[in-house]
């Protein structure tokens, strides 16, 4: 008999660290399922590196209804590892930007993970990649206090994320207590959310595994040619969370070790 080879799942994989990271997975002997918004570049890329495609736009939450439902029908013994990677930096600060960063950088990994929950397999390893950027310092005293991970539910946390985009909608967002960026206030929810995930799901007899990670600053896309590290080095940052022991209060790593928020 030969060993099940076990399932990885990776969004916004077409091109940049979600790619790479379909290519190192591939390599460690994952079957891999690259995900794309962009059918053709999606499936252009999962020909090259010979893994598998299946569409997923992280904003639509129709689209996720479908994919979960594919991997139901080809996929029924489960997924083993899920990496949300799929992310935006957009250019400039105004309501638009605001509300588009927070629903694809916070709520789609929201979407994703709570989609696929039911399709998680026992030790499964869901890597949320976050930023460095993301740290707590932005937020105002009064809006920290309000991140408090040990009381603080999801909804709550979505509530925040929300109020954000209504705040900077209504002007309003420096007053309330918010940074002048869209995308490292996504990033906040996106670690708050590995550990309010961590602890509600501690008790799910899959042992379900949760971590946010950085990359660093990668020369992609989205980090541009100054960044500090090529994209294999970024994508094996992102790894690094799959070798996090499960019990480790720490839920946001680099390269492997804890790293501030
Ligand atoms: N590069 C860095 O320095 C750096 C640093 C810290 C964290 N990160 C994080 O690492 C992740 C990957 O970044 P990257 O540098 O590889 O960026 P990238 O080169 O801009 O790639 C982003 C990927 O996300 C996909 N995407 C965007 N919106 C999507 C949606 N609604 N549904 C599905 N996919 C979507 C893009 O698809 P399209 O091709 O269709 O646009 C693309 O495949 C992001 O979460 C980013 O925030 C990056």
């Amino acid at each position: 008999m030969t060993a099940r080879q076990p399932l990885a799942l990776v969004t916004g994989a077409n091109r940049g660290l979600g790619l790479e990271v379909c290519r190192q997975l591939r390599d460690r002997g994952y079957r891999v399922i690259l995900t794309a918004r962009q059918a053709e570049r999606g499936r252009a890329a999962a020909e090259e590196l010979g893994v598998e495609f299946l569409p997923l736009d992280v904003r639509d939450p129709a689209s996720v209804d479908r994919l979960v439902a594919e991997l139901r029908r080809v996929h029924p013994d489960g997924l083993d590892v899920v990496v949300a990677n799929a992310g935006v930096a957009l250019n400039g600060f105004d309501a638009n930007v605001a509300e588009t960063t927070v629903d694809t950088n916070y709520f789609g990994v929201l979407r994703v993970v709570e989609g696929v929950l039911p399709l998680l397999r026992a030790g499964v390893h869901l890597v949320l990649v976050s930023s460095g950027v993301g740290q707590r310092d932005l937020l105002s005293a009064e809006l920290r206090a309000r991140l408090d991970l040990g009381s603080l539910t999801r909804t709550e946390l979505s509530a925040l994320m929300r109020q954000f985009v209504a705040d900077v909608k209504a002007g309003r967002h420096r007053e309330a207590g918010w940074p002048g960026t869209a995308y490292g206030t996504s990033k906040i929810g996106v670690t708050a959310l590995a550990h309010l995930l961590t602890r509600d799901l501690a008790d799910d007899p899959r042992r379900i595994d949760i971590v946010a990670v950085c990359p660093g600053w990668v020369r992609t896309d989205m980090g541009g040619p100054n960044g500090e590290r090529d994209v294999e080095t970024g994508a094996a940052s992102i790894l690094s969370g799959l070798d996090v022991p499960r019990d480790a209060p720490h839920r946001f790593y680099r390269d492997g070790a804890p790293a501030n928020w």
